[in-house]
């Protein structure tokens, strides 16, 4: 019988409990069933978390864009793989069938191949929502390079601080890019990145808004006059199963960014499978993920894993708010959409505006609504429920990962009873645990404590590029024998799970992981500033927001702390991002230490949260004083 695709309540909770009693049995069939190799595996899992060392499919052959485009060929060349709706509604959308992906993958493989680019190299991508951006991942997967997207908002440090820890070898990016009413000039955030990138050889220049730009000798080049010329064969390189597929970074709480490396096979199976699922996912269906692809939501559920199911996906340009806040809705009418998967962010931001832009258009085409990247609060869940689903489309709240590949806590729509705020239950073959502070697992029901995962998954991350024992201790090492998180949750009375949000120093700003050491970092390095600290505040559209304590070296009324303020986000602008600029800076006089140095996050958190009620034991702090100084003064 094939588990492949879930139907009923009852079915999940008996593919469930195979799914765990005999995982290999499991993930072999529906590795067996539903995907194209070209050889079979002799080891369907082996796995060690103590190195830690994972791999799925041991031996086996194949390469995923036979699977994610070339077998559809037989049956669906003709049917729309990738809806493209540009930034501008009078701008016409563009289908793009099965065929016409192939021939277009084809030839951006064969132009990556004539500029160098071999199997194992790494190619960077710094694109804007365009279907270049899609194709330039599966054209990468064509020939076994490795690619590494930077999401197009990134700043030039951000981009070249990528770039440099994976060594890539080429940048793919665009002259610009439209947002809402605006253009953004990436070919010159690339420029600048590159002053610091001696490894990239070649760039290749898509013309997206026609603008002038520079493009340097024997380096650039504008990619259509190459593609024009490429041939629309590419034969797939035959990769093994454990042979890396990407690598995309995600903010560390310390350190510089984390480069997660996803190898074929295991990640290709599980995508498939779990988009498959959580979605509903059947023949026919337009099904549209709101997130850019430069985030592993994109990777996975706007790429890889609708593509592995022959699905047809949309690819949007541009943003919620332009030219009005009724675009998405204006989308799904137009578009017919049946599964719709977005951020709570996104719906906070929509609902403030109210429903009159929800009113004007024919919803009735959605049938699964999904969100994803954060804690969704009840408030926004309802609204979701009545006004976009109109009570009719099951939300599947799903919770995962860049580390995890897929979605790994998520209500089965149409057999999981859905529960506000909750992600509710593992997906097949998870198998999630609560830890308590002292390396235990909490059984039973009504507890909280750290999530953890107890046994692999295929599509896991296998390391962190170029660093394997950061790998280990960030996600191996707190506890013994499974895979850490990061994340607190809870389990209620029936088993589900509820995410309560990170237990690290990692804040989920709008759905965006930002590490706090990086921001740190980049205030520090303004010459007035002596040290800082940031903390995530309640933010009602954000989720949360960005609160910095700078201690200056200098104080005194003289200073134009204003000025400063912009002065600090400017350069958090310009190392990491927009999105990591804060939202509120308060100048003290001093951070809260412990007496061996260490500042006391939770304190400040506390205050920047307007909770002063339980504070704790600050006596035994180094500089107890401060603490009162920075209550009186809190913004
Ligand atoms: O804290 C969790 C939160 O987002 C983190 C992962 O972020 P990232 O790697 O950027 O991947 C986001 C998209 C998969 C998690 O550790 N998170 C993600 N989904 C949820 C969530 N928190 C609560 N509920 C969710 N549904």
């Amino acid at each position: 019988m094939s588990n492949y695709h879930i139907k009923n309540f009852p079915e999940y909770f008996h593919v469930y409990r195979n799914s765990v009693r005999n995982p290999e049995l499991f993930w072999e069939e529906i590795a067996e069933e539903h995907f194209l190799w070209r050889e079979k595996w002799h080891k369907v899992v082996s796995w060690d978390f103590s190195k830690p060392e994972i791999k799925w499919y041991e031996g086996a052959k194949l390469n995923i864009t036979e699977n994610c485009i070339d077998r559809h060929l037989y049956t669906n060349a003709h049917k729309t793989a990738i809806i493209f709706e540009p930034n501008n509604p009078d701008e016409e959308a563009q289908h793009i069938t099965y065929k016409d992906l192939h021939e277009r993958v084809n030839q951006m493989a064969n132009v990556l191949k004539s500029k160098g680019i071999q199997k194992g190299d790494r190619v960077c991508i710094y694109l804007p929502m365009i279907p270049e951006l899609a194709i330039s991942l599966l054209a990468c997967a064509r020939i076994g390079a490795i690619h590494s997207v930077v999401f197009a908002g990134f700043s030039s440090t951000a981009l070249s601080t990528r770039i440099n820890d994976s060594e890539c070898k080429m940048v793919i990016t665009s002259d610009g890019s439209y947002r809402g009413a605006k253009t953004i000039d990436l070919k010159g955030i690339v420029d600048e990145a590159l002053v610091s990138c001696l490894c990239v050889e070649a760039v290749l220049v898509v013309n997206r808004i026609n603008s002038e730009i520079e493009m340097k000798p024997e380096r650039d080049f504008w990619i259509a006059p190459l593609l024009a010329e490429a041939s629309k064969e590419c034969a797939p390189e035959i990769m093994d199963a454990e042979d890396p597929l990407f690598i995309l970074y995600t903010s560390g709480s310390t350190g510089k960014p984390k480069g997660m490396v996803h190898t074929t096979a295991g990640y290709m199976v599980y995508t498939a499978y779990t988009f498959k699922n959580v979605f509903q996912y059947t023949k026919g269906d337009v099904y549209w993920c709101t997130a850019d692809i430069g985030w592993i939501t994109g990777h996975s559920y706007i790429v890889y894993g609708p593509l592995a199911n022959g699905a047809t996906t949309v690819l949007f340009e541009g943003v919620p708010n332009y030219p009005n806040y009724g675009r998405f809705w204006e989308i799904v009418e137009k578009h017919k959409v049946n599964q719709f998967y977005t951020a709570p962010t996104a719906i906070r931001a929509l609902a403030k505006e109210g429903v009159d832009f929800v009113d004007h258009h024919d919803l009735t085409s959605i049938k699964v609504l999904g969100t994803v990247g954060e804690p969704i609060n009840e408030e926004a869940w309802h609204w979701y429920d009545d006004n976009i689903g109109k009570k009719k489309a099951p939300i599947v709240d799903t919770w995962w990962q860049t580390e995890t590949g897929g979605v790994m806590i998520t209500p089965i729509p149409f057999s999981t009873p859905t529960k506000p705020t909750y992600a509710t239950l593992p997906f097949l073959g998870i198998q999630p645990v609560l830890m308590d502070e002292n390396g235990n697992e909490i059984t039973g029901n009504q507890v909280d404590g750290k999530l953890c995962i107890k046994y692999p998954w295929p599509s896991i991350a296998r390391t962190i590029w170029g660093d394997h024992q950061r790998f280990k201790d960030t996600y191996f090492s707190t506890f013994k024998n499974m895979y850490f998180t990061g994340d607190g949750a809870l389990r209620d009375e029936v088993g589900y799970y509820r995410i309560t949000g990170r237990v690290d120093d990692v804040i989920i700003v709008s759905g965006h992981n930002l590490g706090t050491a990086p921001i740190e970092d980049a205030i520090n390095e303004h010459p007035a500033v002596s040290e800082s600290a940031i903390v995530g505040f309640p933010h009602d559209i954000k989720g949360n927001a960005l609160y910095g304590y700078v201690t200056l070296k200098e104080t005194g009324e003289s200073r134009d702390h204003d000025n400063l303020r912009k002065e600090i986000n400017q350069m958090i602008t310009e190392q990491i991002g927009p999105i990591a600029k804060l939202d509120k800076i308060q100048f003290t006089e001093g951070l809260p230490k412990t007496r061996s140095g260490k500042i006391m996050r939770r304190i400040l958190r506390k205050i920047a949260c307007k909770d002063t009620s339980n504070l704790g034991d600050t006596s035994t702090l180094l500089n107890p004083e401060v603490v009162q100084d920075i209550m009186d003064n809190v913004l």
